[in-house]
């Protein structure tokens, strides 16, 4: 039924599969983007303007919850597959919740908000980490083109993401689409959950294609691979059975103290146990890393440097994920959207990001191939990243300071952030990625690609609370916070070049 590929060549000289797994991601990351894009505005909108009238406070702290437990939860998602489902099934289950999240939210109650948001935590845990992993099961171990292809990958992940903001942003927010609702008498308070309901039918668009596309997956992704007898399957299928029951019977539990009055639980309330929850992740498994773990000393090493690398990416998410909440909130609030005299909605500006990624990654594919041996190491181009990072804030921190009298910006403040912080993400992202699986003891390199998501889940928590002080903190305060943090730590990584290109030589 499945095919080994290796050979096949039809996709831009890369397997057939590719493409299926290029836009089964593009429309995931479509109906991600596309929804983050107005996430933090609709729920700080006034309910008169359908919008659910959260302070910004609970906004910003529900956005953050919400973007790292999706990535957190690929680490569920990965041992699903490996010990459940396989890569194959778990990425369709995962797009089938995520496409009912989406329906979910484009319901107008609070409950199927709140619903909406859960599944779609549990689906992306389900797709985004495993459609990575088939990629790299496309090629035998020996093949070079692996790393052409994830660069491909990231451009279907980002062409996702510009048209996903462009297409429900549109649909959420735009003048001309409120006006079309009124024409068929619906109020244009309405138009919020257009957006949701694309997103639901991007994800649909990618389910077809995907399902179209199965014969093209590897022989690997079919099977999970980490429960190959049926006794360890019976072990995996009880595991999963028990945590399934113990999160049920919480769940339950919860709600019956709720209702009896003997617990509060609030969307802050749960915000701030994630935080313990994320931490205590953190801590426990480097520390389980180091001190419980049997490693050789070359491996050390390389743990040693996965680490820092770890902690130079949590700092740039931090700062880089605020795109969908601080920085939104500037497009919405503080910035003039019109362009040539045409006004656009804020979530629009979304897409910027994504757009410089697909203009620019194959300039900087072809910097990296031109520099040859002068490529510069991992944690130098890290350093780099966060350089970039740093002046992205110092921009905002103008920008800040122009908007300070209540007027309104010019867009070209945010674009030219977007600019920076996109030069960033490509000397950062992609040479993070890589390097993990490159570092990672073999063992345990699908934990290590966890490690991965679970400094993007850090940094997108952060990056909710930022945002969540943007009324009670000054603008300038809170974008020269960020220029001075990513500052020092650029700094640091510099001071850590040496020792760490010592590590990675003598390991
Ligand atoms: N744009 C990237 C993506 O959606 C952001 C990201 C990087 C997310 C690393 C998770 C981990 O794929």
């Amino acid at each position: 039924m499945s095919t080994t590929t290796s050979d096949d060549r039809s996709f831009f000289g890369h397997p057939r599969g590719l493409s299926t797994l290029f836009f089964t991601e593009m429309w995931e990351r479509f109906s991600y983007y596309g929804m983050r894009a107005f996430l933090i505005l609709f729920m700080t909108a006034p309910i008169a303007a359908g919008g659910l009238g959260f302070p910004v406070v609970q906004a910003g702290a529900v956005y953050g919850t919400y973007a790292a437990t999706v990535y957190l939860m690929t680490m569920v998602g990965g041992w699903v597959a490996d010990n459940l489902l396989g890569y194959h099934r778990s990425v369709f289950w995962g797009g089938v919740l995520i496409m009912c999240g989406h329906i979910s939210l484009a319901v107008p109650t609070i409950g199927t908000f709140y619903l909406g948001l859960l599944l779609v935590v549990f689906g992306t845990g389900l797709l985004k980490g495993n459609v990575s992993t088939i990629v790299g099961q496309l090629y035998a171990p020996e093949d070079t083109r692996r790393d052409a292809a994830y660069s491909l990958y990231y451009m279907g992940v980002n062409l996702g993401g510009m048209l996903g903001p462009i297409v429900a942003g549109w649909l959420a927010q735009g003048e001309g689409f409120k006006q079309i609702l009124a024409g068929w008498g619906l109020p244009p308070s309405a138009a919020w959950h257009f957006g949701f309901g694309a997103a639901a039918v991007g994800m649909f668009c990618g389910l077809v294609q995907y399902t179209l596309g199965r014969k093209r997956m590897p022989a690997a992704a079919h099977v999970p691979l980490g429960a190959t007898t049926p006794e360890q399957m019976a072990g995996s299928r009880r595991t999963a059975l028990r945590v399934v029951i113990g999160v049920i019977a919480l769940a339950v539990l919860a709600v019956l103290a709720q209702s009896l009055g003997v617990i509060h639980i609030s969307a802050t309330g749960v915000a701030g146990a994630m935080d313990f929850v994320l931490f205590g992740v953190v801590v426990g498994f480097f520390g389980w890393l180091f001190l419980g773990g049997t490693w050789t000393p070359a491996e050390r090493k390389r743990l040693v440097v996965i680490f820092v690398l770890f902690f130079g990416a949590l700092v740039f998410w931090s700062t880089f994920e605020q795109a969908g909440s601080t920085l939104n909130l500037f497009a919405d609030r503080n910035t003039a959207n019109t362009i040539f005299g045409i006004s656009y909605p804020a979530s629009w500006l979304q897409s910027v990001n994504s757009l410089f990624i697909v203009l620019f990654a194959p300039v900087f594919a072809w910097i990296w191939l031109r520099l040859g041996k002068r490529d510069p190491s991992s944690p130098t181009k890290f350093a780099i990243g966060l350089f970039f990072l740093a002046s992205s804030a110092a921009v905002m921190m103008a920008a800040a300071m122009a908007a300070s009298g209540g007027a309104k910006v010019s867009p070209m403040w945010l674009i030219a952030c977007y600019f920076l912080q996109t030069v960033g993400e490509l000397c950062l992202s992609p040479v993070g990625l890589s390097a993990m699986s490159r570092l990672a003891p073999a063992r345990v390199a699908g934990l290590m690609m966890g490690v991965w998501f679970l400094a993007a889940s850090v940094g997108n928590k952060v990056a909710g609370r930022v945002g969540g002080l943007f009324e009670s903190l000054s603008l300038t305060t809170i974008f020269g916070g960020n220029t001075v943090v990513v500052l020092f730590f650029a700094v640091l990584m510099v001071l850590l070049i040496r020792p760490i290109k010592r590590m990675m030589e003598s390991a």
